[in-house]
C-alpha cells in the first residue's frame, strides 16, 4: 500500500501562513509515502517567495515529486522569463523539473508544463511525452502516477479552460504503458475523474485528480485542500479523498474509490471527489 499527499497551487506570496503551517502539520501526521506538488509553489516566482516554499517542502519530511507552474516562471522580467525561466527554480526547489520517484509499488513521474512563450497555458514536448512512455514502459511497479501543473482534462465548472498542450497525443503515448493516475492543479478546483470521459478515443482509463489551492488565498469559492491518494496493488484498488480546511484543520470532504477491471478502472465507492459542484466555479479572487 502507498500513499501519496497532492498538493497544489501553493502561491507563496499570497499564502495563508496559519494554514500553510496547519497543512504542514497535517502532512507531518499522515506520513505519507510520498508529497506530491503540482506547480505553482510561488506568487511570482520572487527569491523570498522562493525562500518560503522551500522553508514549507523542508517542514514535510518524506519523498516528494514537485513540478514547476507557469507562476514559478517569472513574468515582469523578461530576460529571466525567456532566457532562465526557472534558474530560481532550480536554486531553491530542486536541481530536477522533471523529477521521478520509484519504488516497487509505484512509479510517478514528474514533468514541467510551464513555458516562457505561454505564459498561462502549459506544454508537454515530445521530448517529455516520450521520457515519460520510457519511464512507464520500463517499470515493474504496479502503479503508475503522472505530476503535471497543467490539466489534460477540464472540469464540468471550466468547460472551456485551455488544456495542455499535445495532451492527447501525450495521453495515446501513456495508455499503452498503463499510466493509473495524473495529478494536476492550475484550475484552483478540485476535481477528479477519468480522462476518457473527455478524450473517447482513448481505449484505456486513466485516472485525473485535479487539486485545488492548497493554502493560497487565490480560491474560486471553495475551501483549501489537498488530495489523499491511497493505491493499494493487491487489490488493484486506488482512493482519492479530498481533505479540506474547514477554518479550524483538515477535514475529509469526498472520498471515491476506484477498482481496476481489464482497461478500465470503475468507481465502486463513494460519489465524484467534485467539491467544486458545491460552491461553483467563481473568478480568482
Ligand atoms: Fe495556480
Ligand atoms: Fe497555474
Amino acid at each position: 500500500m502507498r500513499t501519496i499527499a497532492h498538493l497544489s497551487d501553493l502561491h507563496f506570496g499570497r499564502e495563508d501562513p496559519h494554514i500553510a503551517e496547519e497543512l504542514a502539520a497535517e502532512i507531518r501526521r499522515l506520513a505519507p509515502s510520498l508529497v506530491a506538488v503540482s506547480g505553482d509553489l510561488t506568487q511570482r516566482a520572487r527569491p523570498d517567495q522562493y525562500q518560503s516554499a522551500r522553508a514549507f517542502l523542508e517542514k514535510i519530511p518524506v519523498a516528494r515529486v514537485v513540478v514547476p507552474g507557469n507562476h514559478d516562471i517569472p513574468l515582469y522580467n523578461l530576460y529571466a522569463r525567456f532566457v532562465r525561466p526557472l534558474e530560481r527554480w532550480r536554486r531553491y526547489i530542486d536541481e530536477e523539473i522533471d523529477p521521478v520517484f520509484e519504488d516497487e509499488e509505484m512509479i510517478v513521474v514528474g514533468i514541467s508544463t510551464a513555458r516562457s512563450n505561454v505564459w498561462k497555458g502549459g506544454r508537454i514536448s515530445v521530448r517529455q511525452i516520450e521520457s515519460v512512455r520510457q519511464a512507464i514502459c520500463s517499470s515493474r511497479a504496479p502503479f503508475a502516477v503522472l505530476v503535471a501543473h497543467h490539466p489534460f482534462t477540464p472540469v464540468p465548472m471550466l468547460p472551456r479552460e485551455a488544456l495542455l498542450g499535445r495532451s492527447l497525443r501525450a495521453l495515446r503515448a501513456f495508455e499503452e504503458c498503463g499510466i493509473d493516475l495524473i495529478l494536476t492543479g492550475h484550475l484552483h478546483l478540485g476535481h477528479a475523474g477519468d480522462v476518457r470521459d473527455h478524450y473517447h478515443v482513448l481505449d484505456n482509463s486513466v485516472l485525473t485528480a485535479h487539486a485545488s489551492t492548497s493554502i493560497s488565498n487565490r480560491r474560486r469559492g471553495e475551501p483549501n485542500s489537498f488530495n489523499l491518494i491511497t493505491l493499494w496493488p493487491e487489490h488493484a484498488q486506488l482512493e482519492i479523498a479530498v481533505r479540506e480546511w474547514n477554518g479550524k484543520r483538515f477535514v475529509e470532504s469526498a472520498r471515491t474509490v476506484f477498482a481496476r477491471k481489464g482497461k478500465l478502472w470503475l468507481r465502486t465507492a463513494g460519489a465524484p471527489p467534485t467539491a467544486h459542484l458545491k460552491h461553483g466555479a467563481e473568478p480568482l479572487e
